[in-house]
């Protein structure tokens, strides 16, 4: 290969890795709007739910609407969009291993003193031969969650995740502690 062509094939390397990284750059901007919706109308439908009916109707909110709200944006987006953790009330949230290898790397970058609440993580992945865009939000403990979340849940709160949750693993967060993340796979489509 002469000088010439050798050029030609870095100018075209560098345009195509700039292109990826411009379409990376914009789907994880639309990843981050999504899970700062969600974050956002979850918060709300929590709060509100506590005033009209205390922690025992919050309960459907964290769980029922929780999901709602996610399959409204991953139907309309198509994409599949959820919540994890490594300490999970729910089963049906526990975290693939991708997701296990983020949440693990937020617990170390907390640990370095990060702040949880801008930690985030993407990766385009490949699975069964196709390609995936990857998106974790880090999600904070925050003071209303500790009432279902924390390390002291009165009695009846106690007794009614159990009835739901019997194998429950999400209890005995702090303030400030991750509770969990926010998780986006987008499959992309290759022509
Ligand atoms: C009124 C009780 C209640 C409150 C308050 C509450 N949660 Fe939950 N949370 C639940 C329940 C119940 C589930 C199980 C949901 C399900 O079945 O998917 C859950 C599940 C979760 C999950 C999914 C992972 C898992 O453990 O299954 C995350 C993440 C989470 N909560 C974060 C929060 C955060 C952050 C707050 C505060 C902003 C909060 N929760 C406040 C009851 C609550």
């Amino acid at each position: 290969m002469n000088l010439k062509q050798t050029a030609i094939i870095i100018v075209i390397s560098l345009c195509l890795g700039t292109t990826a990284q411009a379409a990376d750059h914009w789907r994880q901007n639309d990843a981050r709007q999504a899970v700062k919706e969600l974050g956002s109308n979850l918060k709300k439908a929590l709060k509100q739910a506590m005033k009209e009916g205390g922690p025992a109707k919050a309960i459907a909110v964290c769980n029922e609407k929780a999901l709602r709200i996610a399959d409204k944006i991953s139907l309309e987006r198509g994409w599949r969009i959820g919540r994890t953790s490594l300490k999970y009330r729910n089963p049906a949230n526990a975290p693939d291993a991708w997701e296990r290898s983020v949440l693990l790397q937020f617990a170390r970058r907390r640990a370095a003193g990060e702040n949880p609440a801008n930690m985030e993580f993407s990766e385009i992945v490949k699975k069964n031969g196709r390609q995936e865009f990857r998106y974790m939000k880090a999600i904070p403990t925050a003071a209303i969650c500790l009432k279902c979340h924390g390390r002291h849940i009165a009695p009846a709160i106690e007794d009614e995740i159990h009835k739901l949750y019997p194998d429950d693993l999400a209890t005995g967060f702090k303030l400030g502690d991750i509770r969990g993340a926010f998780t986006i796979t987008e499959p992309i489509s290759t022509p």
